[in-house]
């Protein structure tokens, strides 16, 4: 259960070794959060992850393996034995995802369904897998991370871009239908942020930082909030954006 003060005490992260979830988890430590558990592709990779977040004050971090493209069935096993072992979750945070390499799925099927599969398909199983346990305890927050891409999929990046788009329809849907359970939903949709996906490629308008999306998110889940843009600015661009021609778009430099 959240604090008196409705901060969040336990977490699970689905994409443990992420640098936004990172920045978030730290961030909920320093307000008191006591449980963390790390669910990473390379659990081993992230003890001294774990080292760090015990010294600022967290009593129980661990690493447990998560994969997104591994079959629902385990998503299940994971899911139960998290909640199981730990008793009540305030918040699991999913973050797992990525970039892919555009110029090549576009042109390779296998190529393209293999980043729809991690970024949307395999990361629904492992929603769904989490949230039944949220709605049988009668609390909890789901955040995940979307991204302004999947509010209008732009030609330099749609594989990416789809795949969050399905992502992120689901997962409000999602939100719609845990009303009044006591399960909040909430979607995060950064612009460009300098982690280690966005290595080596060149800024965008408004580019951030992990901790600011964390700011977010931490705004957003104390607000109750179902969307947050992180830069906030980000809302008003995309909603021009979306409206935005079609003959026009495709003219546009994006
Ligand atoms: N950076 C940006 O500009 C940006 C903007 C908008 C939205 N986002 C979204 O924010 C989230 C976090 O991204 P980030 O910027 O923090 O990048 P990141 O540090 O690269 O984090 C992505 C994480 O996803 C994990 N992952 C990839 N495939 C996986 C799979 N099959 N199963 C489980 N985990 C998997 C990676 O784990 P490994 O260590 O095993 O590779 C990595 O920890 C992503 O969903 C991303 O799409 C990022």
């Amino acid at each position: 259960m959240r604090d008196a003060l409705g901060d969040v005490q336990s977490v699970l992260v689905l994409g443990g070794g992420s640098e936004i979830a990172l920045a978030t988890v730290r961030a909920l430590v320093a307000r008191r959060a006591r449980t963390v558990v790390l669910a990473a592709r390379r659990p081993e990779e992230l003890e001294a992850t774990a080292q760090e977040l015990r010294g600022a004050g967290a009593a129980v971090v661990e690493a447990v393996r998560f994969d997104a493209d591994d079959d629902a069935s385990e998503h299940l096993r994971l899911a139960d034995d998290v909640f199981d072992r730990h008793g009540d979750l305030d918040l699991v945070l999913v973050t797992a995802g990525v970039l892919g390499d555009q110029a090549a799925a576009e042109r390779d099927g296998a190529n393209a369904r293999a980043v729809v599969e991690t970024n949307f398909g395999g990361l629904v199983s492992a929603i769904v897998a989490c949230t039944e346990r949220m709605r049988a305890q009668g609390h909890g927050a789901l955040c995940v991370l979307s991204t302004v891409a999947a509010e209008r999929p732009r030609r330099s990046n749609f594989v990416y871009g789809a795949s969050k788009a399905g992502l992120d329809a689901f997962v409000q849907g999602l939100g719609d239908s845990l009303a009044g359970t006591g399960v909040n939903v909430l979607v995060v949709r950064p612009g460009f942020v300098h982690t280690r996906m966005t290595a080596g490629l060149e800024a965008a308008p408004l580019a951030t930082t992990p901790e600011v999306v964390a700011g977010a998110i931490l705004d957003g889940l104390a607000r109750g909030a179902h969307t947050v843009w992180a830069p906030p600015a980000l809302r008003y661009v995309m909603s021009v954006l979306r409206h935005v021609p079609r003959p026009i778009f495709r003219r546009l430099p994006i």
